[in-house]
């Protein structure tokens, strides 16, 4: 059976609303092969603007974080219903800078998958270990327990698994593909193991340093259903250049 790749840009805290509205322009007119499909994870202010611009295209939109709970006395906070309100049909879900910035825990984190799916978002569970981690041989042992915390009683395939190794967010250090291949068959045992059937269904990305240039190895693994990506997202054609790696 052929993939298909989920190619997801995370944006992060980067772009004013306006900037972001011209940059969806630029990434909707820059095309996605057949068998990608794109998704734009904008800051929560610019998602009405980009929500917009992507109205009846191909692309979808995505936050990049919510609060667990429908509304309430959360001051500075994001219910998914706000977010499923704004047209958004995806979310990203501890990610290893609210892990460490803002101090995430992974139950915290199970809290908010399970919400997630309650309001029909699709949660994009993000795991991986660091460097410390990984050079103590800990790596699979961190990942097994991000994911059997974040989906305790979880019955529900409805998600996408993002393995993001934290030393190579950002550091322009990509895993090579047989290290991210060997996690991601982890990962995929894993969740068979939990979902059955449906397990070997669900979307595990890459993510960390995807660029035009290691794009194509990378979705070339057996296990690599698309990415999550960080600084490349911003760069319209970049973006487009590794949707088009899922062709190859
Ligand atoms: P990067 O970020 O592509 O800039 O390394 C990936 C991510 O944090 O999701």
């Amino acid at each position: 059976m052929e993939k298909k790749y989920l190619i997801i840009g995370n944006w992060k805290m980067y772009k004013t609303p306006s900037q972001a509205v011209d940059l969806a322009a630029e990434i909707l007119k820059a095309g996605c092969p057949e068998n990608a499909a794109l998704v734009i994870c904008p800051p929560f202010t610019h998602l009405w603007g980009v929500a917009a611009v992507l109205k009846n295209s191909a692309i979808a939109l995505g936050a990049q974080n919510m609060y667990p709970a429908a509304e309430g006395a959360f001051t500075g906070e994001i219910s998914p219903a706000m977010l499923k309100d704004l047209g958004a049909s995806y979310v990203i879900i501890g990610h290893s800078e609210r892990r460490s910035i803002f101090r995430e825990s992974d139950e915290l984190i199970h809290q908010k998958v399970k919400a997630a799916q309650e309001f029909q978002l699709t949660p994009i569970l993000c795991v991986g270990e660091t460097l410390a981690e990984r050079e103590s041989g800990r790596d699979r042992e961190v990942v097994a327990e991000q994911i059997n915390t974040a989906l305790d009683g979880i019955d529900d395939a409805h998600l996408v698994i993002a393995y993001e190794p934290v030393w190579a967010i950002g550091t322009g250090r990509t895993a090579t593909p047989e290290v991210a291949q060997e996690m991601h068959a982890f990962i995929r045992d894993l969740l068979k193991k939990r979902f059955r059937e449906e397990g070997s269904q669900i979307h595990i990305l890459y993510g960390g340093s995807v660029k035009p240039g290691n794009a194509a190895e990378l979705f070339a693994q057996r296990d690599i259903a698309g990415g999550l990506i960080g600084g490349a997202s911003l760069v319209a054609e970049d973006f487009a250049a590794i949707a088009r790696a899922a062709e190859k």
